[in-house]
């Protein structure tokens, strides 16, 4: 139901995002609205403008790698009313709108037309669209632009939009107009369906041509409005046809995703240079300095600092966390208050508990390591758990592999490793245990207990004393050799 203070048209809304072009320029082997925008497909931002709006139905028309892209849609929108209507072959844009007929045939309302390659486009102004679309049959999204370049022209006489001219077919008086078609539109979905069924393809292109819905409206006297777009809305409103295309959309995107986070309360040092996917969240209070990036599902919580040429993936960072310099974690869980890095690398599994110290060159997959826990300097740590306030010293390794298996390595509450151990997994080493520096572990360690696994040392008296004497009797013994040579 539509608020009071909402003035978009309260009919039912349906949503064709047209997809099925397999994007000859990108110059790919992969289709065009697949290539990934602030690290997600280009086509999903289209389908969530379309969620946003409240569409009852969202069909998305494909052609070129419709299972590829059928299987990423629905791994990103599992329980969206998704529907997906094949155009085998491309044969123009009405064509494509009429390939997902059959989807709506029982739909009564409005049909949002959208391209699956706009990835900049925000639902506010495919809503302003709908707001200005009011009663007429056919709605046209436009943008003013310096260079019209091969945009479909938006030709209007007394104020209103008559038709939209391909540059292909346009004459030089046409092609002069600066005011275009974006390729996004609203439109009658009765009006709409009988009127797609009725254009013929008499054009440069041979081409069906979904422009053409707009002369038929103003002919039939159904009612056409535009919205026409100016400056940074316009430039939002560019679909990427090529892979410069897709670097400004990429820019434009960091662009608000940055000044997004920066209006939450987050402090970036140089915007310029962090890297955000669509989707990361970040708490207020937090510092986020130069040459990081935060990939895929990443959350970050309030008064973190993340330190210079970080790299953050799919993880979560608890409040008060500090990531210094140059560590990458990917798939792991930072507790509050944690210090990792510098130079640190948290794999998949990583489970830091609250206050835990990872230091530098030290590496971590599928550990968890408790509270208070500390691995300051240059180890690996795989398949494993560190009780609470243990201590792993440097150049620890958990041998966590025999070439086939991997095996778990369980240290205990406040168990102290001496530095350069290796630990040989499976193995258990108690609560409260030490095990001396250098050791090679195979087996477990009882609470309490000190292991140790090296040699005895022996200390030999004088022996370097007397090596430095031989030494020196040697070289000297030489040197008189050399000498009764020369003489
Ligand atoms: C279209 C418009 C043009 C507008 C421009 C904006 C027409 C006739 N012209 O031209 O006025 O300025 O978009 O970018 O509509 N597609 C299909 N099946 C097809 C053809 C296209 O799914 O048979 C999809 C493409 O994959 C793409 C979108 O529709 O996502 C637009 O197609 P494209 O070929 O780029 O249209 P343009 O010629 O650029
Ligand atoms: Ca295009």
């Amino acid at each position: 139901m539509a608020r009071p203070d909402d003035n978009s048209s309260d009919r039912a809304k349906a949503v064709v995002i047209m997809a099925a072009g397999l994007g000859t320029r990108m110059r790919s082997a992969t289709i065009k609205v697949l290539h990934p925008v602030a690290g997600r497909p280009m086509i999903d931002y289209p389908v969530q403008s379309a969620l946003e709006l409240g569409a009852e139905r969202v069909v998305v028309v494909l052609g070129h790698q419709r299972e590829r892209v059928e299987a990423s849609l629905r791994a990103t929108f599992p329980d969206a009313p998704l529907e997906v209507a094949v155009q085998a072959e491309q044969l123009g844009t009405a064509h494509a709108v009429l390939c997902a007929r059959a989807a709506l045939e029982d739909f009564d309302g409005d049909v949002f037309i959208l391209s699956g390659d706009v990835p900049t486009l925000s639902t506010a102004t495919i809503a302003a669209l709908d707001a200005v679309t009011g009663d007429a049959a056919v709605g046209v999204l436009g943008m003013r632009l310096d260079d019209p370049a091969a945009y479909g022209r938006l030709v209007e006489e007394n104020g209103r939009l008559v038709r939209i001219t391909e540059y292909r077919d346009a004459s030089d008086a046409i092609r002069a107009i600066d005011r275009v078609n974006v390729g996004v539109y609203r439109a009658d979905a009765r009006f709409l369906f009988e009127t797609l069924g009725q254009l013929g393809s008499d054009n440069a292109q041979g081409e069906y041509y979904l422009t053409d819905i707009v002369a038929a409206a103003a002919e039939q006297g159904r009612g056409t409005a535009c919205l026409v777009l100016d400056g940074e809305a316009a430039a939002d409103a560019c679909g990427v046809n090529d892979r410069v295309d897709l670097a400004d959309a990429e820019q434009r995107m960091q662009r608000r995703l940055r000044a997004q986070l920066m209006r939450d309360g987050v402090t970036l040092i140089d915007p310029a240079r962090v890297t955000l996917h669509a989707g990361v969240e970040v708490g207020p209070d937090t510092v986020i300095e130069p040459d990081v990036s935060l990939l895929g599902q990443t959350f970050i919580g309030p008064g973190c600092h993340i330190e210079q040429g970080c790299r953050i993936s799919d993880s979560r960072i608890e409040h008060g966390a500090h990531i210094k310099g140059q560590s990458h974690i990917d798939q792991a869980h930072v507790g509050a208050g944690c210090q990792v890095g510098p130079f640190a690398r948290l794999r998949v599994g990583t489970v830091l508990h609250d206050k835990v110290k990872v230091g530098n060159f030290v590496e971590t997959k599928k550990a968890t390591l408790e509270a208070g826990a500390k691995a300051s300097h240059l180890s690996y740590l795989g398949d494993a758990r560190v009780g609470p306030g243990a201590n792993i010293g440097a150049g620890t390794i958990t041998c966590n592999y025999d070439g086939v298996n991997k095996f778990r390595t369980d240290i205990g509450a406040g168990a102290f490793i001496g530095s350069d151990s290796q630990l040989v997994a499976p193995v258990t080493i108690g609560d409260g245990a030490f095990v001396g520096a250098g050791s090679t572990i195979t087996q477990d360690v009882p609470a309490d207990a000190l292991a140790l696994s090296r040699p005895r040392q022996a200390n030999i008296a004088g022996w370097a004393e007397r090596r430095r004497a031989r030494l020196a009797a040697e070289a000297e013994a030489k040197a008189e050799a050399a000498g009764e040579r020369k003489d």
